[in-house]
């Protein structure tokens, strides 16, 4: 039965514009991908759109750093973001930025009217000031001495060494990790989002179906424990949205973030006519999905459909959380080489692989995914090429040299087509529901079946017997009908081995209604390998790769060649094994760090060294470096310098000569 065609937008979490996908990400977007394909594949009308998170303080002071405008660096990040997309046959109908007009207007319109209907309140409040950098702070930006236990060195919302929660200006001498300077208390007006309000509101839409139980669950602990007004303004200087009728405040990035669903949807509608309107108007018919992590429930699920309902918007018609990528069983890791970026992930692997891979696990429940590398090898060699691709490659081989690539028109297994075919509702089902592991389960069961019918028949036994053509015809044929089905069922999985199996094929692009009827008389193209094995010696090289993100060959520019240096020129130098007992920031120095050594000689050697780009006091004090002790002092700027620690590298990619931890101070380096 053909489902009347449904109306449908689709979006993902909006990726930060100041780092790179790593797989963590991937899952999301390939999920929702996957869904999206799937309500295509079916005739539906489906829009799928996602932007740049591009506002925010962390985005600001990275281009700082960078030395480039905000602007430059989120269309920089923008273009990397979606070149990993489509590599990744990730495919938005829109993919938008944040910091865009239409963002401002629609951020604009909602904050007026939330405003309008009593739900913004002004505050005053008390917040830690960077005098030094000119900036209010937000706690991550602050560490100092726990209130509660006096642990040192942690952050402005909470201890690590207690558990304790406090505001960063209850901290024992605070210090700004941005300046290294101790802030000042200063008072600032800030607008709210008054969420108590919205008590009832919220009571209702979270328990109305529109959630996994896990996520209402988590929301009735919240809304139970009682909520509180948001604070959505920030000061200046702020990299975002100035606020209408407050000059000098700007929208938190967490306010204009999920209004930039409707700003991508909306320049898509501008581009391809559709109606805008008809799917946000409050008692819409059409159907809004947001899929999210597990991390970002509270935005997606509280402020957000309050925010919406308030200014007159429809809400979603669901939110649908999933949970975390781990690698081996254990956090995506830098060390471990499994903190692996979609770039590193492409230098070596398919990545079909990986989409298969992940709806193999995937389900709708709000479950971490685990990454097996042992796993995935086996499963992607098993199922898809096993199992998949090799029904194609064992009968596509007779039809072209024994029939010309013709196949006829008789059904060697009317029962195994017909039960190919009846799968097709159930598989649609449970793609439905995003119990996408359950699909795959259920596809891969119908390619078992076809290939012990092959294993069966024996095609290549008939290929050897006198009088058989019409025989082998008719069984390489069926067996690429139930092959060709198989792709209809896996193509929003791997939409490229499906298209490309549709072009061997010679028929268009595959839709999910395809699957009730077969290809008859019907010429085929020549066959070629569609995808090849997994080797596990590209996963282990994705690994290596992994673990040395420094090693990016294109940025290493080529040494100059340096005078020869004779045996006795090299005794002068006096290298020593030095601690860092101590490291500050310069003030107005934009690019050093003071160091104050150990060297083992009794006297601290101070040496100011480049390297503030990459390193932060936190990072250095205490850890082993390799010092030039007998460097002529040089009087600079701020101070004399007596010597020099040993770097690789140069400018944003430096990195301190590392040495062995139970190596001491003062030990000589030859
Ligand atoms: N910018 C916000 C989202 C704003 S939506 C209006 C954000 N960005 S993010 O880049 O940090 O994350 C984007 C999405 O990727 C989020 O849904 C997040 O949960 C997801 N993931 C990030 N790391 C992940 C894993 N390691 N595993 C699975 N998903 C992860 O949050
Ligand atoms: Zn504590």
């Amino acid at each position: 039965m053909p489902t009347p065609q449904r109306d449908i937008l689709v979006t993902s979490a909006l990726p930060y514009a100041n780092g790179q996908i790593h797989l963590g990400h991937l899952l999301e977007y390939i999920q929702t991908d996957i869904w999206v394909r799937f309500q295509k594949s079916r005739g539906h009308q489906c829009s799928f759109v996602c932007a740049s998170d591009a506002h925010g303080t962390a985005i600001m002071l990275k281009a700082q750093n960078e030395g480039i405008t905000p602007e430059a660096l989120i269309e920089q990040v923008k273009a990397e973001h979606e070149r990993d997309f489509a590599a990744f046959g990730v495919e938005f109908d829109h993919f938008h930025s944040t910091h865009s007009e239409e963002n401002r207007v629609l951020s604009e319109l909602i904050y007026t009217r939330c405003r309008d209907n009593g739900a913004i309140k002004r505050t005053v409040i008390q917040q830690l000031f960077d005098t030094e950098k000119g900036l209010f702070l937000a706690d991550r930006y602050v560490k100092g001495e726990c209130p509660k236990c006096g642990a040192a060195d942690q952050y402005g919302d909470n201890c690590e060494s207690c558990s304790a929660t406090y505001e960063a200006y209850e901290l024992i001498n605070p210090i700004s990790t941005l300046s290294g300077s101790a802030p000042v208390l200063k008072d600032s007006e800030h607008l709210f989002f008054d969420l108590p309000q919205f008590q009832e509101f919220l009571q209702d839409w979270t328990t109305s179906g529109r959630l996994q139980p896990q996520v209402a669950n988590k929301l009735a602990e919240w809304l139970d424990s009682g909520l509180m007004p948001w604070d959505i303004s920030r000061d200046a200087p702020y990299f975002g949205f100035e606020i209408p009728d407050a000059p000098g405040k700007f929208f938190y990035v967490w306010l204009d973030a999920p209004i930039g669903y409707l700003a991508s949807f909306k320049a898509h509608c501008d581009a391809t006519g559709l109606d805008f309107d008809h799917y946000w108007k409050p008692d819409s018919t059409a159907e809004v999905y947001h899929f999210i992590g597990k991390d970002i429930v509270n935005f997606h699920c509280l402020f957000w459909p309050s925010m919406l309902s308030c200014a007159d918007f429809r809400t979603p018609s669901a939110v649908n959380v999933h949970g975390f990528v781990t690698v081996n069983g254990a956090k995506m890791s830098k060390s471990r080489g499994t903190f692996i970026q979609a770039s590193t992930y492409l230098n070596h692997l398919n990545p079909e692989y990986l989409r298969y891979y992940y709806a193999s696990k995937l389900n709708s429940r709000v479950e971490d995914t685990d990454l097996n590398l042992e796993d995935f090898v086996q499963k992607v060699n098993s199922d898809l090429v096993g199992k998949v691709v090799n029904i194609a490659s064992r009968s596509a081989g007779f039809i072209n040299k024994r029939f010309d690539g013709q196949l006829g028109n008789v059904d060697a297994n009317p029962e195994l087509s017909q039960r190919f075919a009846d799968a097709a509702d159930s598989i649609a089902d449970l793609y439905e529901r995003r119990e996408f592991s359950a699909a795959l389960r259920e596809i891969m069961g119908l390619a078992d079946a076809a290939n012990a019918w092959i294993a069966d028949v024996q095609p290549w036994v008939i290929a050897k017997q006198e009088g058989q053509d019409a025989k082998l015809q008719a069984t390489c044929a069926t067996a690429l009908n139930l092959f060709r089905t198989l792709m209809v069922y896996l193509q929003p999985v791997v939409p490229t081995l499906a298209g490309e199996s549709a072009e061997f094929l010679r028929v268009p692009e595959l839709s999910w209604n395809d699957s009730q009827q077969r290809l008859e008389n019907h010429q085929i193209g020549a066959f070629k390998p569609l995808l090849q094995r997994v080797d596990s010696k590209n996963v282990d090289a994705m690994i290596d790769e992994g673990k040395t993100p420094e090693a990016a060959p294109a940025e290493v520019e080529p040494t100059p060649a340096t005078p020869e240096c004779t045996i006795e020129d090299f005794a002068k130098i006096d290298m020593r094994v030095a601690r860092i007992d101590d490291c500050e920031y310069v003030q107005g120095a934009k690019k050093l760090l003071k160091l104050t050594l150990d060297d083992g000689s009794g006297t601290p050697r101070t040496v100011f060294s480049g390297i503030r780009s990459v390193y932060q006091p936190e990072d250095l004090k205490g850890r082993l470096c390799i010092a030039l002790v007998n460097l002529k002092p040089r009087q600079m700027k701020f101070g004399l310098s007596e010597g020099m620690v040993l770097a690789a590298g140069e400018g944003d990619s430096i990195h301190l000569l590392d040495i062995n931890s139970d190596a001491q101070p003062g030990a000589r380096v030859s």
